[in-house]
């Protein structure tokens, strides 16, 4: 099989730092540039990162030497020599759509890390367990754009990574209301201990904007495809207090889930213990080979012990139980830097080539 080249935007960052360790020996994918800031942009890739290296694997050898491009000016260079790219960049809202518009106009298909193209209608926002048809969208995107083969597509917020697919396997019992707490690593503020070292012994109670994307992306999500856009759900009715939390890597979510019809616990289980979707049936490379893992030990999941399942690329469920307010109520855990960002686009990416999008 033909190797697809693949550029990263921002690939001097956390997530772009993540995409380059996934990518290193990716059976489909091989990395043809890095580009970032102007502050990196001409630079060894090694050069540029510095002592900001924030990975536990060393940095890809074949990626050290680079030069790092510069991610605004350098963009049809880029696109000459990528096939498409991944996207994960600190710049304001305007600015990346921009950009990420650029990249798909110069006929490169952007795998968008990023939030400023989420609530756009013609741009997918794929989990690819649970809503792999949103890619039809892409038809109308590029007629809007003007492109054959430019589009972009985004993955959702990390903060939903984990009750959004524990509650997609239940959502046919009518799910009216569900509440979600969750408790954030400072790996998804870009940070590390040695750059936060006010989160030690300390919960922050606020993370800008996460409570509106928890509680709106997934209407979009699970919205249905109509004349070339996706129409929000309508359903259920979410609501989320998010938290910033002493821990490296994983969110976890505490969850409030109300149904219409009457359940037992073990159906639930059951449920998501055999969930499949087109990842799985298609044996996509950073596939989990099971998506939902239920643990019946009263301590689990525990963010050190679990967050790695399946390289990161699982959820993990416990401690599910009859709730006296809502139907019933458990807990999830999903890795935030990789299946809820760089593993999760990766992923999508891996989608999008099996249903030929990226040819
Ligand atoms: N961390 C997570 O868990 C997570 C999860 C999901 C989504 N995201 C999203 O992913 C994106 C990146 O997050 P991060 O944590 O990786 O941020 P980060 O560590 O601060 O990295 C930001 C990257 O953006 C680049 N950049 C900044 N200004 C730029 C410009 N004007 N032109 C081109 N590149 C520019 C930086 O390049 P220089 O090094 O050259 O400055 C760097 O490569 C954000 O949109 C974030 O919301 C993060």
């Amino acid at each position: 099989m033909k190797k697809y080249k693949v550029g990263i935007i921002g690939a001097t960052g956390m997530v772009g730092q993540r995409f380059t360790t996934l990518l290193e020996n990716h059976p489909w994918f091989e990395v043809a540039a890095l580009a970032a800031s102007s502050r990196s942009a001409g630079k060894t890739y090694e050069d540029a990162v510095g002592d900001h290296w924030l990975m536990s694997t060393p940095m890809p050898a074949s990626m050290a030497k680079m030069v790092v491009f510069n991610a605004e000016e350098d963009v049809e260079k880029v696109a000459s020599l990528c096939d498409f790219v991944f996207c994960a960049v600190n710049m304001k809202k305007e600015e990346i759509k921009a950009l990420e518009e650029k990249y798909a106009k110069a006929e490169c298909p952007v795998m968008s890390n990023n939030s400023a193209h989420r609530g756009t209608p013609d741009v997918p926002m794929i989990i690819p367990e649970i809503n792999p048809e949103h890619a039809q969208v892409i038809e109308a995107q590029r007629k809007r754009l003007g492109t054959k083969r430019g589009f972009i597509a985004v993955k959702s917020n990390c903060s939903l990574q984990s009750y959004v697919p524990a509650i997609h396997p239940l959502m046919d019992l009518g799910v009216t209301n569900a509440l979600a707490c969750t408790y954030q690593a400072i790996s998804g503020a870009g940070k590390t201990f040695k750059t936060f070292p006010e989160i030690l012994d300390n919960v922050i109670p606020y993370i800008g904007g996460e409570e509106e994307k928890s509680e709106n992306e997934p209407l979009k999500i699970w919205g249905h495809v109509e004349n070339g856009v996706i129409v929000n759900a309508e359903t259920p009715n979410i609501t989320s207090q998010c938290l910033r939390v002493p821990v490296s890597d994983g969110h976890t979510a505490a969850v409030f889930v109300s149904f219409e019809k009457k359940v037992e616990m073990e159906e639930i289980i059951q449920r998501w213990e055999s969930f499949k979707g087109a990842p799985q049936e298609l044996n996509l490379p950073s596939a989990p080979k099971q998506f939902l893992h239920y643990f019946r030990e009263d301590d689990r999941p525990q963010s050190r012990l679990d967050r790695n399942l399946e390289n990161g690329m699982a959820v993990s469920i416990g401690r599910l139980r009859p709730d006296k307010q809502y139907t019933v109520k458990f807990v999830c855990l999903s890795h935030n830097t990789l299946r809820g960002a760089a593993g999760g686009a990766v992923l999508m990416a891996e989608l999008l080539c099996a249903k030929g999008y990226l040819d």
